[in-house]
Order: structure tokens, then C-alpha cells, then sequence
């Protein structure tokens, strides 16, 4: 029986591969007949089998700000769906962005929902006794969805990135006293130590207890308050992994995204986005040792670009983002193929009202300078 079973696997898996090869092939043949109607863009966390067919490959900013220039009538995104709906905002009416899976989604943008936190803000109110708006600005993380980043749009907030986070606190507390930061606590959490302030001025909103589980005095004496959000990839980046490095390699460089808690971040050598990580490591001297805190995809494809230095991941565990891998070549293969037969599938689409003030804070984390 179970002899039967694993065979079964096995014809399974192999079948996929030959499928997997065999849209190599056919996204090619799309592309011929698309020609520059299409433009594709890919984070970098994206399988090899798909980046390699990415026209533009970044991280979140980087994506972003290539994504308003593009003139192509179509952008096929293969990152996840806030990403694409970024592009929708920040794009031309004329232009439609594909999303070649639509489960492409994050754990981590699914932490906050727009109900969430519009009650957060008639909680702060009803404590601040003022509206929040006077008091605190908001700022969400990229990685949300896009009635949030309107909702930031409309109170006077502005989006930020991995890459941009600080310069978008320093630009919100010049406008106002406090920020409300979402969906990740690690983000703004390790982004305002490094700005000087103290732990007892950055406190945690808990979305699922009232007042997020917070004291009047907690709220009124915050700089930050940060969301009860993470990453389910970075977080899984341990202090003990770096305690473990640094025993067996004295000269190991540890470098970590922000996502990761702040307890790594703090023994870490190196901190910064996707973006900021290939660059260090393609900075780097040969022979020299780099512990790598983020996505197993970009981790595997820094150690083979890079044979003549030591490349690993932090963690012994593979670090898998498994929405990303959700698009698969097959995915690329099948929407490009749609298109070239004139059918469009997967279109990302964000509501007038809620992409207009969503474009203002778009638009104001572009103007913040890096
Ligand atoms: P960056 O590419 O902006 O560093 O973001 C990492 C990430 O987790 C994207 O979801
Ligand atoms: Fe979301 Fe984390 Fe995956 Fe980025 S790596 S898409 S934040 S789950």
C-alpha cells in the first residue's frame, strides 16, 4: 500500500516538473507574440523558474517606483497581491495589472483589516479626547491592503517600505506627535530603536482586545504604536541562530531584513531590505562569510550568484514565503497565454475612491526622501 501511495507521489511530482518545463516554453512563445505590450515585474523572493522572466526585479520600493514609469498596456506581477494592487493605484487608468495567482496573497497584510483599525481610531479617540488625526500620524507598512493605504491617505499618513521606513517616521513625527503604525511591529518597532526611542515610548496594539489591550497611560505616553503584526517568514529567524553562527564562524557577517524580531536585529552586524542585502553581499570581499536573515528563494540565489563567498541562511530551517511560491511558471505560462489570445484573467482591481486617497499616500512615501 504504501509502496502504491509513494509511486502515486512520484508520477505526481514528475508530472508537474514536465508541466513546470514545458511553460518555460510557453511563456516564451507568449511573449514573442506580445511583444511590448507586456512588461513583467518580480520581487525578489519570487522561484528562479519565474524571476528569470521578470523585465524589472526589486524589492518593494524599488517595484513600486519602476511600476508608475511603466508604459507597457499590461504589468504581470509576480509578487503578491498588495504589490499588484500598488501597481494598480500608482498606474494609468489605461493600464491593467495581472496577478498570475490569485492566492498570491500575505500573511502578514492579512494581519489588519480596514474594520480593525477604524475601530483603533475611535479608541484612540475616545482616550486622546481629540480627533487622532491632530495627534497621530498614520503609517502603513506596504505590505497591506489598499483600503488601508487609503485610509492613511485620507488622516495624513503615508506608506513606507522596508527601505524607506525611517525616513517615513522622521516625516510623520514632524508632522504630529504620535505614530500608529501597521501591520508589522518589527518593522516600526526596530526602525524607531535605531531612531533613539525607548521601548516604553513604542507600545503594542493588541487588534483583538479593547483598547488593544493598553492602559490610558500606555496610549498617552506612546511615540509609537505599533500593530500586533508579523511576518510569518521572518519571525522565524532566531537570537539563537546568530548565538549559533557566531560559535562555529567568529567571522561570520550576520545580515537581517527588518521584518525579523527585534531580538535578532539587535545581534545582527547588518540590517536592511531585500534590495539593500544583494547589495551587500555583492559589495562584499571573496571568501567572506555572510549568515542571511530572509526569504530561502533570494538566500539560495545570493549563494549560487556569489560561489567565491560563504552564503547561508541564518536559520537552519528553510524560510519559505509560501505565497510567493504560489505563482509558478505554469501560473506565468497561463495568463501570458490568455493575453496573447486577448483575454485577460487575474486582473487586480482597486475601487476610484479607495485608489485615489490610497494614491496620496503612495504619492507622499515617493516624495519622502531615502
Ligand atoms: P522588501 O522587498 O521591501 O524588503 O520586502 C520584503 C517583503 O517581505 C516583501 O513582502
Ligand atoms: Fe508577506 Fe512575509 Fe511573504 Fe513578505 S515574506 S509576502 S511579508 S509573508
Amino acid at each position: 500500500m504504501e509502496n502504491v501511495i509513494s509511486s502515486a507521489v512520484m508520477t505526481d511530482h514528475e508530472t508537474l516538473i514536465e508541466q513546470e518545463q514545458a511553460a518555460i516554453e510557453r511563456i516564451r512563445a507568449a511573449r514573442r507574440v506580445l511583444g511590448d505590450q507586456v512588461v513583467i515585474l518580480g520581487h525578489h523572493y519570487q522561484r528562479d523558474e519565474v524571476i528569470q522572466f521578470a523585465d524589472f526585479q526589486g524589492d518593494s520600493y524599488q517595484l513600486s517606483r519602476e511600476g508608475a514609469k511603466v508604459a507597457a498596456k499590461y504589468i504581470v506581477f509576480a509578487g503578491v497581491h498588495f504589490m499588484a494592487e500598488s501597481a494598480v493605484i500608482l498606474g494609468r487608468d489605461d493600464q491593467t495589472v495581472i496577478l498570475p495567482n490569485m492566492q498570491a496573497g500575505c500573511s502578514m497584510a492579512d494581519m489588519a483589516n480596514l474594520e480593525q483599525v477604524l475601530s483603533a481610531w475611535v479608541e484612540l479617540e475616545d482616550v486622546l479626547g481629540d480627533n487622532p488625526a491632530n495627534i497621530i500620524t498614520p503609517i502603513t507598512y506596504m505590505n497591506s491592503t489598499a483600503d488601508l493605504k487609503a485610509f492613511v491617505g485620507e488622516n495624513g499618513g503615508t506608506v513606507c517600505t522596508s527601505s524607506n521606513a525611517r525616513g517615513a517616521l522622521e516625516w510623520a513625527f514632524a508632522q504630529r506627535e504620535k505614530v500608529f503604525f501597521f501591520p508589522d511591529q518589527h518593522l516600526g518597532r526596530n526602525t524607531g530603536k535605531r531612531m533613539g526611542l525607548p521601548l516604553e515610548q513604542m507600545v503594542l496594539w493588541n487588534p483583538f482586545k479593547p483598547y488593544g489591550g493598553l492602559t490610558d497611560g500606555q496610549i498617552r505616553g506612546a511615540r509609537i504604536i505599533l500593530w500586533q503584526g508579523h511576518c510569518s517568514v521572518h519571525q522565524q529567524f532566531r537570537p539563537e541562530h546568530v548565538d549559533l553562527w557566531r560559535r562555529h564562524h567568529p567571522d561570520v557577517h550576520i545580515l537581517v531584513h527588518p521584518e525579523c524580531a527585534m531580538e535578532v536585529v539587535d545581534k545582527a552586524d547588518y540590517i536592511g531590505s531585500t534590495a539593500y542585502i544583494i547589495k551587500m553581499v555583492e559589495n562584499a570581499l571573496p571568501g567572506s562569510k555572510w549568515a542571511v536573515g530572509t526569504e530561502i528563494h533570494l538566500v539560495n540565489r545570493l549563494k549560487n550568484a556569489h560561489p567565491d563567498k560563504m552564503v547561508e541562511s541564518l536559520s537552519p530551517f528553510s524560510c519559505l514565503c509560501s505565497t510567493m511560491y504560489r505563482i509558478s511558471p505554469i501560473d506565468l505560462a497561463n495568463v501570458l497565454e490568455n493575453l496573447a489570445a486577448g483575454r485577460v484573467v487575474n486582473p487586480i482591481t482597486v475601487p476610484p475612491d479607495i485608489r485615489r486617497n490610497a494614491k496620496l499616500a503612495l504619492d507622499r512615501m515617493l516624495a519622502i526622501p531615502k
